[in-house]
């Protein structure tokens, strides 16, 4: 084939045209970052701007209420409080599509990268890969103990041992940018996991003897009923998020949420039981090492696991008899919180609907014109 320059040099020519193109949209791209950034800014400081006027005035509601002559304004003032709560929630959910600085841990461990994730739909994305994640981990490490309880293998101890350091180390992490992304997981269940964490490595570096394999065995027993309790409880959580992404597609908003809370109840009430148990487990953990620090052959690790297990049973305990009263006073910011969030999910599915119709739409329209031609 004969080399036509003249032709090549119209088709570079073209090119450098569709570049100039590019470029242009490139400008316009940088702009809008520039203004993205500006509006971002605005936001923060209105929603800084509302919470202090807010303060003030609830500081100085409260001083009113305790004045008599008030008391025909009561009502009044009462439904201001409930509105103030509204608003609160609504100020909580215009937060989640700011970008929100990182956590103390999270600068050390990554450094200065930003984790905000701005989109709602990537935010739940996120949160159900977490739950798989704990999932796929918490099936290893059920078949794991569960060899171990049948096989007695210092390799397949330790391979176990580490891989719990490894999975709550991995858990603080994502937790910690489910906190940036304004999940509202409790202190005490991410401290539990830095425990966790603690507890593994004393564990992984208790030397072999016999107060070991006096403990070794109950231990194991111990992990395996975890591992089905978490189980359960990653239905729960997967129960809450199908739920939540079931609002956004619905229409009738009171059915649906008065739904959402009924089945909420009900898993809390199957699950409750099963987890007082666990932890009554690691009271039991906790008075076994306790024993076993009068053993001749004691170690440091055994003394220092025995608090460590006791700490976890107190934590755990108080915080999830905690949660239902939470919940029980929290139920109008909660249903305000539900009401926002699947109004976001819906306006998102609604966006991806017409996104998929307009392509289908030109595409039909290409194919036409195609076949015209
Ligand atoms: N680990 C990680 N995240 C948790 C959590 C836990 N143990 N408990 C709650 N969360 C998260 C929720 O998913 C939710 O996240 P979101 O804001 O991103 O949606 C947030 O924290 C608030 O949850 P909340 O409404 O307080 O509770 P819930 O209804 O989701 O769950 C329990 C309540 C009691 C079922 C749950 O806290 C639980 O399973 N606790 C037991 C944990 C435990 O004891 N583990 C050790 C096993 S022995």
């Amino acid at each position: 084939m004969e080399f036509k320059f003249d032709e090549f040099l119209i088709e570079w020519m073209d090119l450098s045209n569709e570049y100039k193109k590019l470029e242009i949209t490139n400008t316009n791209y940088l702009d809008a970052l520039e203004n993205l950034e500006l509006l971002q800014e605005q936001c923060t400081m209105q929603i800084k701007h509302q919470r202090y006027r807010m303060q003030q005035m609830l500081r100085t509601m409260k001083q009113q209420t305790s004045n008599k002559h008030l008391s025909t304004e009561k009502d009044k003032l009462q439904e201001l409080e409930k509105n103030m709560l509204k608003r609160k929630a609504q100020l909580h959910e215009i937060e989640q599509g700011l970008p929100q600085k990182n956590s103390f841990y999270l600068n050390i461990i990554l450094g200065n990268v930003n984790v905000s994730i701005l989109n709602r739909s990537d935010k739940v994305r996120y949160k159900d890969d977490y739950e798989k994640f704990k999932l796929i981990l918490n099936v290893i490490g059920l078949l794991l103990s569960f060899l171990n309880i049948l096989v007695n293998y210092r390799a397949l101890e330790l391979a176990f041992l580490f891989l719990l350091v490894w999975y709550y180390c991995t858990l603080t992490i994502r937790e910690s940018i489910l906190k940036v992304n304004g999940s509202r997981i409790k202190g005490w269940w991410r401290l539990h996991h830095f425990i966790s964490t603690a507890s593994a490595g004393v564990l992984l570096v208790w030397p072999q003897g016999e107060p070991w394999q006096l403990f070794r065995t109950q231990f194991m027993c111990f992990n395996v009923y975890i591992s089905l309790v978490q189980y359960m409880q990653f239905g729960y959580q997967k129960g809450v998020l199908y739920r939540l992404k079931a609002l956004g597609e619905r229409h009738d908003m009171d059915i649906t949420i008065e739904g959402f809370h009924s089945w909420m109840w009900r898993g809390l009430s199957f699950l409750i039981p099963f987890l007082f148990i666990g932890y009554a487990f690691q009271a039991y953990n906790a008075w076994t090492l306790y024993k076993l620090r009068e053993h001749s052959d004691a170690t440091w690790q055994i003394s220092v696991l025995s608090v460590l297990f006791f700490i976890l049973f107190v934590g755990n305990t108080t915080t999830t008899m905690l949660v239902i009263p939470q919940k029980l006073r929290g139920r109008i910011k909660e249903r305000y919180r539900l009401m926002s969030l699947s109004g976001a999910l819906k306006a998102r599915k609604q966006n991806r609907d017409d996104r998929i119709a307009k392509n289908k739409f030109e595409s039909s329209g290409l194919d036409d014109g195609r076949k015209t031609k």
